[in-house]
């Protein structure tokens, strides 16, 4: 195990009724912003419980925050807040609002030309506002980290940033706001999940056994509720457990002192940015080509995942039920799955070149070039 520095300050507010204690956790005061995206919190009840919560301070509204959020719509946030004078964000919604959220809560007050920086250039983040989530979707892990991933239309990219400053002060967990998630969603985010836990576990080893085990243990939870919570939104115990679950994946307790390889993610993020493909749906195509393209560094931890989350001396076998687990999830994990890339060579190719011109590396050893990255677009069609 490496060295390292585990912090996490956000507080978590679980379970049914949470809502109404929103109010309590926000300063006295304060002038709040309810940033929230294209309108289920209005058909679900959410949008009521929240602004009955918030009925005690003066606030203003954003809606309109899109699933993969824009930055040219943050920006127009941006000038609400200064213009309205705002000094509190709640973000209500799954991980594009709260994404969102932080990019408005970062570029309010950053200093220089454009705040995309934040994203191109990881430029530093010196000052933000405070910022709480109701999250209404389990699923990137948003409400209890301080990374987000904003896109740009004009630019068709999308990436990452992060700060100590952007972690949510308090997140609102409350499973039975997820009735109402549609079916496709709920598999993107099962999915979402279960890679992020990958990407902090199919390494190379660490000798880290509380991150391994935890990690396994997350993977096993996701395995017994996710078939539940897909087809049966009335089910409120799977609903809390994958709720929880996902935000465990990814609130920065598993990765701490292990190697981490986000290759599959950053490459999805190509495929939503030229494809328009859900985030979920992306991570399902490229993960089992990252883990075959990729064997020889992983061998010892894949046989580990084999046995102890599948049962089996068989690697092979334990990544084709991996896949299956997502086709069963509702989630394709091939090109081929969506009729929408119409030009799949086309896609790769695009991808393929924008790491050349980049020189991207990916991987725990780096070693994801353009070349592993067209390996594994490859093996996907
Ligand atoms: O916009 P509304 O109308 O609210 O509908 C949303 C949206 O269309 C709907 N939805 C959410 N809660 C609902 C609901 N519909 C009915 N009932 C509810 N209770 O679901 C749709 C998708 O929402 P979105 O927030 O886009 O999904 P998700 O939570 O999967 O977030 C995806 C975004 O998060 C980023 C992804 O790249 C993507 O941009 N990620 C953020 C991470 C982070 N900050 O740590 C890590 C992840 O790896 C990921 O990259
Ligand atoms: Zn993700």
């Amino acid at each position: 195990m490496h060295q390292f520095k585990f912090y996490n300050p956000v507080k978590i507010l679980f379970g049914p009724g949470q809502i109404a204690n929103v109010a309590a956790n926000i300063p006295q005061g304060s002038k709040v912003m309810l940033v929230y995206g294209g309108g289920s919190i209005k058909k679900n009840g959410i949008y009521a419980q929240v602004t009955q919560a918030l009925s005690g301070f003066e606030y203003v509204e954003f809606p309109g925050v899109e699933a993969n959020p824009k930055y040219e719509t943050l920006m127009k946030a941006v000038e609400l807040v200064r213009k309205e004078k705002v000094d509190f964000l709640l973000a209500v919604g799954g991980g594009s609002v709260i994404d969102g959220t932080k990019f408005i809560a970062a570029a309010t007050y950053f200093e220089g030309e454009d705040p995309y920086v934040i994203c191109t250039e990881r430029a530093r983040i010196g000052k933000a506002l405070p910022l709480a989530s109701v999250l209404t979707m389990p699923a990137t892990g948003s409400e209890m980290n301080c990374g987000g991933v904003i896109s740009r239309l004009s630019t068709q990219e999308k990436f990452a940033f992060s700060s100590p400053l952007l972690f949510p002060r308090f997140s609102v967990l409350d499973p039975s706001v997820t009735k109402t998630i549609p079916p496709r969603q709920r598999g993107n985010g099962v999915v979402d999940a279960f890679v992020h836990v990958t990407e902090q576990y199919l390494t190379c080893p660490a000798h880290g056994d509380i991150q391994d085990r935890f990690s396994e243990a997350i993977l096993h939870v996701l395995l017994d509720n996710g078939d539940a919570y897909v087809n049966d939104p009335g089910d409120m115990d799977a609903a809390s457990n994958i709720m929880w679950a996902c935000t465990m994946a990814l609130n920065g307790l598993i990765a701490a002192g292990v190697p981490e390889d986000w290759s599959t993610h950053r490459i999805g993020h190509e495929i939503t940015a030229l494809a328009g493909l859900d985030h979920g749906q992306t991570l399902a195509v490229v993960w089992p080509g990252v883990q075959r393209e990729m064997a020889s560094g992983k061998h010892e931890k894949q046989k580990q995942y084999a046995a102890r989350v599948w049962n089996t001396a068989d690697v092979e076998e334990a990544l084709a039920k991996t896949e299956d687990f997502f086709r069963r999830m509702g989630v394709g994990t091939r090109f081929s799955d969506y009729p929408q890339v119409q030009d799949p060579q086309g896609l790769i190719d695009a991808i393929v070149e924008r790491f050349k011109v980049r020189e991207t590396l990916l991987g725990e050893n780096a070693d994801i070039d353009y070349r592993k990255t067209r390996a594994i677009l490859e093996s996907r069609k």
